[in-house]
């Protein structure tokens, strides 16, 4: 039998490749960007946040359309298409800048708010899949002029440099601590396992957690 050309081969893997489209990973694996958001969260040890289902028979988009949003316990509403970021609209459409642009792509931490009292990656998620669940920033977890615990421990344990990571980090530790008030040390870690500092203040930023945690004294070292 004839051997086929280097030519026909190059056609055919060109073919095979062509139909491996990211969609069809997509689908395969079973993921949406919403869901792909919450599984690298999980990677990084915090709660997933799964994607809230489609209501039935509603279309949105492709152009842009009203969108009502829960943040910090106000009712938001924005005109945007369906492929904007919930970090953009938060960011850019509500003026909520405390949640940090950094990476844009799942690896930081930076963006987290939370959902229904559970951490996400704004970045990885589409404000539209925020529909329906309360939203809190890092400017609603505290007390109208008063600052949360965490933050206040933040401050006490100097545990920020740059400050760019550090909201992220303060709404990941508030929820580790709405769920489990005493963590230890290795908890925390884990907790926060999706995190970067690119300062490196791990070693405060983890003292300062424990501290609000009651741990160790919140006075600072
Ligand atoms: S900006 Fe979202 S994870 Fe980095
Ligand atoms: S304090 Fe600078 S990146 Fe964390």
């Amino acid at each position: 039998m004839a051997r086929p050309s280097g030519k026909s081969n190059l056609k055919k893997r060109k073919k095979t490749a062509g139909s491996f489209t990211r969609r069809a990973f997509l689908k395969g694996i079973g993921l949406g960007s919403g869901a792909l958001g919450a599984s690298l969260l999980a990677a990084g040890a915090a709660p997933a946040v799964a994607p809230p289902a489609p209501s039935p028979g509603t279309t949105l988009g492709p152009g842009a359309f009203p969108l009502t949003l829960n943040v910090n316990g106000q009712s938001k509403t924005v005109r945007v298409e369906p492929r904007v970021t919930l970090l953009d609209v938060l960011r850019d459409r509500i003026d909520l800048t405390g949640t940090k642009k950094i990476c844009d792509r799942g690896e930081c931490g930076g963006c987290t708010v939370l959902l229904d009292g559970r951490p996400a990656f704004a970045c990885m998620m589409l404000a539209v899949d925020a529909r329906g669940r309360a939203i809190t920033t890092i400017e609603g977890i505290a007390p109208r002029g008063g600052l949360h615990p965490v933050q206040q421990a933040f401050i006490d344990k100097d545990a920020l440099q740059c400050g760019f990571c550090t909201p992220g980090f303060v709404v990941a530790s508030k929820a580790l601590l709405d769920r489990n008030p005493r963590p230890s040390l290795d908890q925390v870690r884990e907790a926060l396992g999706g995190h970067l500092c690119r300062c490196g203040t791990y070693p405060r930023i983890f003292e300062a957690v424990l501290a609000a945690a009651g741990h160790v004294p919140a006075s600072k070292s």
